[in-house]
This record gives C-alpha cells, structure tokens and sequence, in this order.
C-alpha cells in the first residue's frame, strides 16, 4: 500500500492512485445555433439528484469544446457500451466523420444522440461551478432514456479499457 499520509500532494502521486478508481466513459453532444455538432469525451459523469433531477460532469478549464458546450446551453450525455471503445476513441481524436458514423438522431434539446449507448440524459445547463483546474457541471434533465437491450457499460480503469462482470 502506497500513500503520501498528507502534506504537499504532487501530480504523479494523485494520478498513480486514482487511476485504480474506474469510471464510465461518457461523449457529451451539444448542437450549435449553427447545426455545428460538438461533443467530448468524460470519464467524470454522474448522477447527482433525484429533486431537481440533476447531473453533472467536470470538464478540465483547458478544453475547447466545454466553451462551446457552455454558449450552447444545453447537452446530451451518451454513456458508452463496452463494446464503443472505438466510438470513445473517435472522439477523442475526433475522427472527421464521427458524427456521420456514430450519430442517430438528435435530443429534444437538439444534441445529438450516440447509436449503441447504455443510456442518454438531454440536459439544460443549470449551474457551473468553480473545481480547480476544471469547473463542475450541472445539468437540469428534461429527458432521458436507456438502450432496450440493456447493454453493458465501457470502463476506465488503470489507464485501459474493459468491461464490469454482470452482478450476481
Ligand atoms: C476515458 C477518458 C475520460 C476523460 N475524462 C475527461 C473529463 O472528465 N473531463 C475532461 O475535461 N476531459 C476528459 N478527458 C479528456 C477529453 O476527452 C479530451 O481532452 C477532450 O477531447 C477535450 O479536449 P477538447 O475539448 O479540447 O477537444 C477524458 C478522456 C478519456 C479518454
């Protein structure tokens, strides 16, 4: 058991411990006044609140979609399936055509919406807060819905992709 039992945290200690907490991978979509599609890829999504029904995602102060995000007003969160790790990595790199390829339908919000996701949440932005070198998101959700089949999530786990063992 590795631990720095407080004082000054350093970056390669917070990353080298954190990493072995996983998350799921999420591509948040917004639409431009314009029709201009825009997403990023976070692995901070969560649930926050059942009253208001609430949401949120920590995107880092340097990303260039986030402002974009932000003027829009409104998102969509797709959480990816296992087996989109390719779709994760699409808009990473942001692939030219990754809304051609991986785009079906819009949210009522007009965000676009993933084909193959575990589940999507259409939000309006409710409130951004202050988190050091990145900002906390809340969305106010005005939709949601999950794939019909139920379909298994993507991890991140020590730096690499996998898949959660279904319960029981
Ligand atoms: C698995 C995974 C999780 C990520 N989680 C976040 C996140 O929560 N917040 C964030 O700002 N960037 C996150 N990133 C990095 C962004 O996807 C990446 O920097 C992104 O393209 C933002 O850059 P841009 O907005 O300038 O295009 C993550 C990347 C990966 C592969």
């Amino acid at each position: 058991m590795t631990g720095s039992g407080g004082g000054g945290v350093v970056a390669t200690d917070f990353r080298g411990v954190l990493r072995h907490y996983p998350t799921g991978v999420a591509v948040i979509t917004a639409r431009e006044a314009d029709g201009t599609p825009v997403a990023m890829v976070v692995g901070t999504f969560t649930s926050v609140s059942l009253e208001p029904p609430l949401v949120g995602f920590l995107p880092d102060r340097s990303s260039t979609s986030w402002p974009r995000i932000r003027r829009v007003g409104s998102f969509c969160v797709n959480v990816l399936a296992a087996d989109q790790e390719d779709v994760c990595r699409a808009f990473v790199t942001k692939a030219p055509d990754r809304f051609e390829r991986h785009a079906a339908g819009d949210a009522v919000s007009g965000s676009p919406k993933l084909a193959g996701a575990v589940l999507w949440v259409d939000c309006d932005i409710e409130t951004v807060l202050p988190a050091g070198d990145h900002e906390m998101v809340l969305g106010r959700v005005r939709d949601l819905g999950v794939s019909p089949e139920a379909r298994p999530p993507l991890l991140f786990w020590r730096g690499g992709y996998g898949a959660p063992l279904p319960p029981g």
